[in-house]
Protein backbone atom coordinates (compact mmCIF):
# COMPACT_ATOMS: atom_id res chain seq x y z
CA UNK A 1 0.00 0.00 0.00
CA UNK A 2 1.54 3.10 -1.03
CA UNK A 3 0.70 6.55 0.91
CA UNK A 4 1.21 10.12 -0.32
CA UNK A 5 2.45 13.13 2.85
CA UNK A 6 2.14 16.34 1.22
CA UNK A 7 4.10 19.33 2.63
CA UNK A 8 2.34 20.96 5.47
CA UNK A 9 2.68 23.86 7.20
CA UNK A 10 3.90 24.32 10.45
CA UNK A 11 2.55 21.65 12.70
CA UNK A 12 0.75 22.47 15.79
CA UNK A 13 -0.99 21.14 18.90
CA UNK A 14 -0.83 17.97 21.12
CA UNK A 15 -0.17 14.63 20.83
CA UNK A 16 -0.49 11.46 23.43
CA UNK A 17 2.72 9.17 22.40
CA UNK A 18 1.35 5.63 21.87
CA UNK A 19 2.63 3.26 24.99
CA UNK A 20 6.06 1.95 25.02
CA UNK A 21 7.05 -1.02 23.33
CA UNK A 22 9.72 -2.07 25.03
CA UNK A 23 8.19 -1.98 27.98
CA UNK A 24 5.04 -3.55 27.40
CA UNK A 25 7.01 -6.98 25.73
CA UNK A 26 8.64 -6.76 29.43
CA UNK A 27 5.16 -6.36 31.51
CA UNK A 28 3.53 -9.14 29.74
CA UNK A 29 6.66 -11.66 30.03
CA UNK A 30 7.24 -10.97 33.40
CA UNK A 31 3.41 -11.27 34.46
CA UNK A 32 3.19 -14.03 33.02
CA UNK A 33 6.01 -15.35 35.33
CA UNK A 34 4.58 -13.69 38.16
CA UNK A 35 1.98 -16.31 40.33
CA UNK A 36 -0.19 -13.20 41.65
CA UNK A 37 -2.22 -11.20 38.36
CA UNK A 38 -0.95 -8.12 37.32
CA UNK A 39 -2.88 -5.20 35.94
CA UNK A 40 -1.81 -3.18 33.67
CA UNK A 41 -2.67 0.02 32.36
CA UNK A 42 -1.44 1.28 28.94
CA UNK A 43 -0.54 -1.51 27.33
CA UNK A 44 0.77 -1.23 23.90
CA UNK A 45 -2.20 -1.99 21.53
CA UNK A 46 -0.08 -2.88 18.48
CA UNK A 47 1.06 -5.72 16.31
CA UNK A 48 4.73 -6.29 17.84
CA UNK A 49 3.03 -6.37 21.72
CA UNK A 50 0.00 -8.45 20.29
CA UNK A 51 2.32 -11.33 19.53
CA UNK A 52 3.43 -11.42 23.36
CA UNK A 53 -0.03 -11.64 24.64
CA UNK A 54 -0.34 -14.41 22.64
CA UNK A 55 2.63 -15.97 23.57
CA UNK A 56 2.15 -16.12 27.37
CA UNK A 57 -1.27 -17.29 26.64
CA UNK A 58 0.33 -20.15 24.72
CA UNK A 59 1.96 -20.96 27.71
CA UNK A 60 -0.39 -21.15 30.18
CA UNK A 61 -0.64 -17.64 30.98
CA UNK A 62 -4.18 -15.67 31.18
CA UNK A 63 -4.93 -12.54 29.66
CA UNK A 64 -7.83 -10.36 30.41
CA UNK A 65 -8.48 -7.16 28.34
CA UNK A 66 -10.80 -4.93 29.92
CA UNK A 67 -11.88 -1.10 28.39
CA UNK A 68 -8.85 0.55 29.59
CA UNK A 69 -6.83 -2.39 31.33
CA UNK A 70 -5.25 -5.54 30.89
CA UNK A 71 -5.06 -8.46 33.67
CA UNK A 72 -2.11 -11.35 33.16
CA UNK A 73 -2.61 -14.52 35.66
CA UNK A 74 1.23 -15.75 35.14
CA UNK A 75 2.09 -19.27 35.39
CA UNK A 76 4.90 -18.59 38.01
CA UNK A 77 8.50 -18.72 36.99
CA UNK A 78 9.42 -22.54 36.71
CA UNK A 79 5.85 -23.31 35.39
CA UNK A 80 5.75 -22.29 31.83
CA UNK A 81 3.43 -24.95 30.05
CA UNK A 82 5.41 -26.29 26.87
CA UNK A 83 4.59 -29.40 24.84
CA UNK A 84 7.04 -31.10 22.32
CA UNK A 85 6.35 -29.45 19.61
CA UNK A 86 5.08 -26.30 20.28
CA UNK A 87 5.15 -23.44 17.67
CA UNK A 88 5.12 -19.99 19.08
CA UNK A 89 4.76 -16.89 16.36
CA UNK A 90 6.48 -14.09 17.34
CA UNK A 91 5.14 -12.07 14.29
CA UNK A 92 7.93 -9.58 13.39
CA UNK A 93 9.16 -8.80 17.26
CA UNK A 94 12.81 -8.84 17.29
CA UNK A 95 12.33 -8.13 21.15
CA UNK A 96 9.77 -11.42 21.56
CA UNK A 97 12.50 -13.44 19.86
CA UNK A 98 15.26 -12.58 21.53
CA UNK A 99 13.77 -12.55 25.52
CA UNK A 100 11.38 -15.02 25.32
CA UNK A 101 14.18 -17.64 25.16
CA UNK A 102 15.68 -16.77 28.28
CA UNK A 103 12.40 -17.49 29.88
CA UNK A 104 12.15 -21.04 28.14
CA UNK A 105 15.54 -22.63 28.13
CA UNK A 106 15.42 -22.95 32.02
CA UNK A 107 12.10 -24.74 32.49
CA UNK A 108 11.97 -27.87 33.76
CA UNK A 109 10.56 -29.56 30.62
CA UNK A 110 9.04 -28.40 27.44
CA UNK A 111 10.03 -27.39 24.25
CA UNK A 112 9.25 -24.73 22.26
CA UNK A 113 10.09 -23.39 18.45
CA UNK A 114 9.91 -19.87 18.35
CA UNK A 115 9.37 -18.54 14.30
CA UNK A 116 8.25 -15.07 12.90
CA UNK A 117 7.78 -13.52 9.51
CA UNK A 118 10.12 -13.17 6.24
CA UNK A 119 12.23 -10.46 8.71
CA UNK A 120 12.53 -12.50 11.42
CA UNK A 121 13.92 -15.11 9.82
CA UNK A 122 16.74 -12.90 8.59
CA UNK A 123 17.73 -11.54 11.87
CA UNK A 124 20.91 -13.06 14.29
CA UNK A 125 19.55 -15.39 17.68
CA UNK A 126 23.23 -16.67 17.44
CA UNK A 127 23.45 -13.44 19.72
CA UNK A 128 21.01 -15.02 22.81
CA UNK A 129 21.88 -19.27 21.59
CA UNK A 130 25.39 -18.82 22.48
CA UNK A 131 24.99 -17.25 25.78
CA UNK A 132 22.16 -19.22 26.56
CA UNK A 133 24.18 -22.38 25.49
CA UNK A 134 27.13 -21.33 28.06
CA UNK A 135 24.56 -21.48 31.11
CA UNK A 136 23.30 -25.41 30.23
CA UNK A 137 20.60 -24.53 27.36
CA UNK A 138 19.74 -26.65 24.43
CA UNK A 139 18.49 -24.45 21.77
CA UNK A 140 18.72 -25.40 17.87
CA UNK A 141 18.39 -22.76 15.22
CA UNK A 142 18.29 -23.02 11.39
CA UNK A 143 21.83 -22.61 10.24
CA UNK A 144 23.69 -21.86 13.48
CA UNK A 145 22.42 -18.38 13.16
CA UNK A 146 19.00 -17.81 12.20
CA UNK A 147 15.08 -18.38 13.46
CA UNK A 148 13.36 -20.93 13.64
CA UNK A 149 14.52 -21.31 16.69
CA UNK A 150 13.83 -24.54 19.07
CA UNK A 151 14.73 -24.15 23.22
CA UNK A 152 13.95 -27.57 25.30
CA UNK A 153 13.98 -26.74 28.73
CA UNK A 154 16.83 -27.50 31.02
CA UNK A 155 18.65 -27.19 34.18
CA UNK A 156 20.71 -23.46 34.39
CA UNK A 157 23.83 -22.50 35.80
CA UNK A 158 24.64 -18.60 36.54
CA UNK A 159 27.43 -17.17 33.92
CA UNK A 160 28.85 -14.06 34.32
CA UNK A 161 28.77 -12.75 30.00
CA UNK A 162 30.79 -9.88 29.06
CA UNK A 163 28.74 -8.86 25.82
CA UNK A 164 30.91 -7.15 22.35
CA UNK A 165 27.82 -5.25 21.45
CA UNK A 166 25.57 -3.48 23.86
CA UNK A 167 21.97 -4.82 23.47
CA UNK A 168 19.11 -4.66 25.51
CA UNK A 169 17.37 -7.89 24.44
CA UNK A 170 20.37 -9.70 24.55
CA UNK A 171 21.16 -8.78 28.20
CA UNK A 172 17.32 -9.10 29.21
CA UNK A 173 17.43 -12.71 27.89
CA UNK A 174 20.27 -13.60 29.84
CA UNK A 175 18.89 -12.06 32.86
CA UNK A 176 15.68 -13.58 32.55
CA UNK A 177 17.63 -17.02 32.40
CA UNK A 178 19.42 -15.93 35.32
CA UNK A 179 16.29 -15.88 37.56
CA UNK A 180 16.05 -19.79 36.74
CA UNK A 181 19.98 -20.13 36.74
CA UNK A 182 21.45 -21.96 39.53
CA UNK A 183 23.91 -19.10 41.66
CA UNK A 184 24.71 -15.90 40.57
CA UNK A 185 24.49 -14.16 36.45
CA UNK A 186 25.61 -11.29 35.41
CA UNK A 187 26.15 -9.29 32.32
CA UNK A 188 28.46 -6.58 31.27
CA UNK A 189 27.77 -3.99 28.51
CA UNK A 190 30.45 -2.01 26.45
CA UNK A 191 27.89 1.09 27.12
CA UNK A 192 24.52 1.57 28.69
CA UNK A 193 21.49 0.21 27.19
CA UNK A 194 17.88 0.53 28.06
CA UNK A 195 17.37 -1.02 31.30
CA UNK A 196 13.75 -1.77 31.40
CA UNK A 197 14.50 -5.27 32.74
CA UNK A 198 15.92 -4.24 35.22
CA UNK A 199 13.74 -1.64 36.89
CA UNK A 200 10.65 -3.68 36.05
CA UNK A 201 12.54 -7.09 37.36
CA UNK A 202 13.74 -5.01 40.65
CA UNK A 203 10.18 -3.93 41.21
CA UNK A 204 8.58 -7.30 41.08
CA UNK A 205 11.58 -8.09 44.24
CA UNK A 206 14.42 -9.25 42.61
CA UNK A 207 17.51 -8.30 44.11
CA UNK A 208 19.34 -6.67 41.45
CA UNK A 209 22.99 -5.09 41.76
CA UNK A 210 24.10 -2.50 39.12
CA UNK A 211 26.79 -0.66 38.71
CA UNK A 212 27.35 1.48 35.51
CA UNK A 213 27.25 -1.50 32.62
CA UNK A 214 26.83 -4.65 34.63
CA UNK A 215 23.51 -6.04 36.09
CA UNK A 216 23.74 -8.96 38.18
CA UNK A 217 21.28 -11.39 39.73
CA UNK A 218 20.65 -14.85 41.49
CA UNK A 219 17.78 -17.73 40.90
CA UNK A 220 14.66 -16.64 42.42
CA UNK A 221 11.91 -18.80 43.25
CA UNK A 222 9.04 -16.67 42.25
CA UNK A 223 8.23 -12.87 41.64
CA UNK A 224 6.30 -10.89 43.12
CA UNK A 225 5.34 -7.80 40.99
CA UNK A 226 1.58 -9.07 40.89
CA UNK A 227 0.93 -6.89 43.76
CA UNK A 228 1.70 -3.69 42.28
CA UNK A 229 -0.53 -2.17 39.12
CA UNK A 230 1.83 -1.02 36.11
CA UNK A 231 0.99 1.60 33.93
CA UNK A 232 3.02 1.65 30.38
CA UNK A 233 4.61 5.19 29.63
CA UNK A 234 4.32 6.42 25.97
CA UNK A 235 7.43 5.15 24.05
CA UNK A 236 9.58 8.02 23.37
CA UNK A 237 10.87 6.01 20.17
CA UNK A 238 7.69 6.88 18.40
CA UNK A 239 6.98 10.39 19.81
CA UNK A 240 10.27 10.76 18.67
CA UNK A 241 8.50 10.62 14.91
CA UNK A 242 6.71 13.84 15.64
CA UNK A 243 9.19 15.53 17.85
CA UNK A 244 11.59 15.39 14.72
CA UNK A 245 8.64 16.52 12.17
CA UNK A 246 8.02 19.53 14.85
CA UNK A 247 11.74 20.26 14.68
CA UNK A 248 12.08 20.25 10.62
CA UNK A 249 9.05 22.18 9.65
CA UNK A 250 9.32 25.85 9.84
CA UNK A 251 7.34 27.46 12.59
CA UNK A 252 6.30 24.24 14.35
CA UNK A 253 5.37 23.75 18.05
CA UNK A 254 4.28 20.33 19.19
CA UNK A 255 3.41 19.36 22.29
CA UNK A 256 3.64 15.25 23.21
CA UNK A 257 2.30 14.10 26.18
CA UNK A 258 3.45 11.39 28.67
CA UNK A 259 6.76 10.07 27.24
CA UNK A 260 8.54 7.70 28.98
CA UNK A 261 12.36 9.82 29.72
CA UNK A 262 13.73 7.08 31.39
CA UNK A 263 17.66 8.02 30.17
CA UNK A 264 18.39 5.01 28.66
CA UNK A 265 16.24 6.00 25.76
CA UNK A 266 16.50 9.54 25.42
CA UNK A 267 18.97 9.87 23.00
CA UNK A 268 17.36 11.21 20.37
CA UNK A 269 15.75 13.90 22.45
CA UNK A 270 19.55 15.26 23.60
CA UNK A 271 21.02 14.23 20.25
CA UNK A 272 18.63 16.82 18.79
CA UNK A 273 18.72 19.41 21.76
CA UNK A 274 22.72 19.12 20.54
CA UNK A 275 21.71 20.25 17.37
CA UNK A 276 19.62 23.31 18.13
CA UNK A 277 16.36 21.94 18.42
CA UNK A 278 14.33 23.33 21.12
CA UNK A 279 13.09 20.11 23.22
CA UNK A 280 11.84 21.18 26.44
CA UNK A 281 11.31 18.36 28.55
CA UNK A 282 12.46 16.89 32.28
CA UNK A 283 14.94 14.38 31.28
CA UNK A 284 15.91 11.83 34.04
CA UNK A 285 19.79 12.40 34.66
CA UNK A 286 21.91 10.26 33.02
CA UNK A 287 23.62 7.20 35.02
CA UNK A 288 20.07 7.41 37.85
CA UNK A 289 19.44 3.84 39.17
CA UNK A 290 16.01 3.15 39.89
CA UNK A 291 12.90 0.91 39.61
CA UNK A 292 10.57 3.73 38.36
CA UNK A 293 10.28 4.96 34.73
CA UNK A 294 9.47 8.45 35.14
CA UNK A 295 7.32 9.97 32.41
CA UNK A 296 6.40 13.85 31.20
CA UNK A 297 5.61 15.79 28.52
CA UNK A 298 8.01 17.04 25.63
CA UNK A 299 7.31 20.46 23.98
CA UNK A 300 9.15 21.06 20.89
CA UNK A 301 9.83 23.95 18.51
CA UNK A 302 11.43 24.22 15.13
CA UNK A 303 14.79 26.23 15.37
CA UNK A 304 17.73 25.99 13.03
CA UNK A 305 19.12 23.00 13.05
CA UNK A 306 23.45 22.34 12.85
CA UNK A 307 24.98 19.31 12.19
CA UNK A 308 26.62 16.80 14.87
CA UNK A 309 28.96 13.78 16.05
CA UNK A 310 26.62 10.91 17.14
CA UNK A 311 29.54 7.97 18.91
CA UNK A 312 29.02 4.95 20.00
CA UNK A 313 28.25 5.25 23.56
CA UNK A 314 25.55 7.20 22.57
CA UNK A 315 23.91 4.54 19.90
CA UNK A 316 22.54 2.50 22.61
CA UNK A 317 20.80 5.31 24.23
CA UNK A 318 19.04 6.55 20.42
CA UNK A 319 19.42 3.07 18.56
CA UNK A 320 15.81 3.35 16.88
CA UNK A 321 16.00 6.60 16.49
CA UNK A 322 19.31 7.14 14.19
CA UNK A 323 16.90 7.34 11.27
CA UNK A 324 15.67 10.50 12.54
CA UNK A 325 18.95 11.76 13.03
CA UNK A 326 19.92 10.76 9.36
CA UNK A 327 16.68 12.95 8.42
CA UNK A 328 17.29 16.18 10.78
CA UNK A 329 21.03 16.12 9.32
CA UNK A 330 19.53 16.20 5.77
CA UNK A 331 17.76 19.82 7.33
CA UNK A 332 20.86 20.85 9.41
CA UNK A 333 23.69 22.99 8.34
CA UNK A 334 27.09 21.13 7.76
CA UNK A 335 27.53 17.70 8.22
CA UNK A 336 25.86 15.08 10.80
CA UNK A 337 27.77 11.98 11.52
CA UNK A 338 26.53 8.52 12.83
CA UNK A 339 29.52 6.28 13.78
CA UNK A 340 29.67 3.00 15.93
CA UNK A 341 25.82 1.72 14.71
CA UNK A 342 26.71 -1.52 12.99
CA UNK A 343 23.62 -2.74 15.11
CA UNK A 344 21.69 -1.12 12.36
CA UNK A 345 22.46 -3.56 9.92
CA UNK A 346 20.29 -6.27 11.57
CA UNK A 347 16.92 -4.16 12.92
CA UNK A 348 13.75 -4.80 10.97
CA UNK A 349 15.55 -4.15 8.10
CA UNK A 350 19.56 -3.03 6.96
CA UNK A 351 18.55 0.28 8.34
CA UNK A 352 21.96 1.79 7.06
CA UNK A 353 21.06 0.84 3.43
CA UNK A 354 17.35 1.44 3.92
CA UNK A 355 18.30 5.06 5.72
CA UNK A 356 21.07 5.91 2.75
CA UNK A 357 19.08 4.37 -0.25
CA UNK A 358 15.70 6.20 1.05
CA UNK A 359 16.70 9.35 1.39
CA UNK A 360 18.58 9.84 -0.98
CA UNK A 361 16.07 8.57 -3.37
CA UNK A 362 14.44 11.80 -1.63
CA UNK A 363 17.20 13.85 -2.78
CA UNK A 364 19.50 14.36 0.37
CA UNK A 365 23.09 14.47 0.30
CA UNK A 366 23.89 11.16 2.58
CA UNK A 367 26.62 7.91 2.28
CA UNK A 368 26.46 5.26 4.35
CA UNK A 369 29.63 3.69 6.24
CA UNK A 370 30.29 0.20 7.23
CA UNK A 371 28.78 1.52 11.14
CA UNK A 372 26.61 4.30 10.04
CA UNK A 373 25.81 7.57 7.16
CA UNK A 374 27.21 10.77 6.45
CA UNK A 375 24.67 13.44 5.75
CA UNK A 376 25.64 16.65 4.45
CA UNK A 377 23.05 18.78 5.38
CA UNK A 378 20.72 21.19 2.94
CA UNK A 379 18.33 22.41 5.50
CA UNK A 380 15.72 21.05 2.83
CA UNK A 381 14.44 17.95 0.99
CA UNK A 382 12.97 17.63 -2.19
CA UNK A 383 11.02 14.84 -1.86
CA UNK A 384 9.77 11.64 -3.67
CA UNK A 385 9.39 8.18 -2.83
CA UNK A 386 10.38 5.97 -0.15
CA UNK A 387 9.89 2.19 0.41
CA UNK A 388 9.61 0.88 3.99
CA UNK A 389 11.03 -2.31 3.19
CA UNK A 390 7.96 -3.38 5.40
CA UNK A 391 10.04 -1.67 8.28
CA UNK A 392 7.60 0.42 10.68
CA UNK A 393 10.14 2.80 11.49
CA UNK A 394 11.06 3.54 7.61
CA UNK A 395 7.70 3.87 6.79
CA UNK A 396 7.11 6.53 9.86
CA UNK A 397 10.83 8.23 8.25
CA UNK A 398 9.21 8.49 5.05
CA UNK A 399 5.57 10.12 6.45
CA UNK A 400 7.55 12.85 8.58
CA UNK A 401 10.30 13.55 5.65
CA UNK A 402 7.01 14.04 3.04
CA UNK A 403 5.43 16.58 5.96
CA UNK A 404 8.76 18.70 6.07
CA UNK A 405 9.23 18.32 1.96
CA UNK A 406 9.22 20.52 -0.90
CA UNK A 407 7.49 17.95 -2.89
CA UNK A 408 5.56 15.71 -0.79
CA UNK A 409 6.55 11.57 -0.27
CA UNK A 410 5.05 8.33 -1.25
CA UNK A 411 5.74 5.61 1.18
CA UNK A 412 5.36 2.28 -0.22
CA UNK A 413 4.43 -0.14 2.66
CA UNK A 414 3.27 2.67 5.18
CA UNK A 415 1.02 -0.12 7.12
CA UNK A 416 4.28 -1.45 8.11
CA UNK A 417 3.53 1.59 11.07
CA UNK A 418 1.37 -0.98 12.66
CA UNK A 419 3.93 -3.40 14.40
CA UNK A 420 4.65 -0.37 16.33
CA UNK A 421 2.18 2.84 16.40
CA UNK A 422 -0.93 2.04 14.34
CA UNK A 423 -2.21 5.23 15.07
CA UNK A 424 0.72 7.19 13.40
CA UNK A 425 -1.02 8.58 10.46
CA UNK A 426 -3.79 9.75 12.29
CA UNK A 427 -1.81 11.87 14.93
CA UNK A 428 0.53 13.09 12.26
CA UNK A 429 -1.72 14.17 10.39
CA UNK A 430 -4.17 16.00 13.25
CA UNK A 431 -1.14 17.99 13.97
CA UNK A 432 -0.21 19.17 10.18
CA UNK A 433 -3.75 19.82 10.71
CA UNK A 434 -5.35 17.68 8.00
C1 LIG B 1 14.82 -3.31 22.23
C2 LIG B 1 16.15 -3.12 22.16
C3 LIG B 1 16.85 -2.61 20.98
C4 LIG B 1 15.89 -1.95 20.00
C5 LIG B 1 14.63 -2.71 19.82
C6 LIG B 1 13.91 -2.95 21.14
C7 LIG B 1 14.26 -3.88 23.46
O1 LIG B 1 17.52 -3.68 20.40
O2 LIG B 1 16.51 -1.73 18.76
O3 LIG B 1 13.75 -2.01 18.95
O4 LIG B 1 13.05 -3.77 23.70
O5 LIG B 1 15.05 -4.45 24.23
P1 LIG B 1 19.01 -4.05 20.91
O6 LIG B 1 19.15 -3.54 22.29
O7 LIG B 1 19.14 -5.51 20.85
O8 LIG B 1 19.91 -3.30 19.97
Amino acid sequence: MSTRFAPAGPLRGEAVAPADKSISHRVALVGAMSEDPLTVRNYLAAEDTHATLVAVQALGAGVEEHEDELVIRGVGLHTAHGVTGDRLDVGNSGTLMRLLPGWLAGQRTGVWTLDGDASIRTRPVDRVAEPLRRMGAVIHTADGRHPPLTVHGNALQGVSHTLEVASAQVKSCLLFAGLLASGETSVTEPFPSRDHTERLLSRAGVPMERDGTTARLSTMDELEIGGDDVTVPGDPSSAAFLVAAACITPGSRVVVRDVGLNWTRTGFLRIAQRMGAVVLADLEEPGTVTDEEPFGDLDVAAAPLEGTVVEADEVPLAIDELPLVALLGAFAEGETVVRGARELRVKETDRIAAVVDGLRGLGADIEGTDDGFVVRGEGRLAGGRIDAHGDHRMAMLGAVAGVASEEGVEVEGMEAAAVSYPTFERDLGALAGG
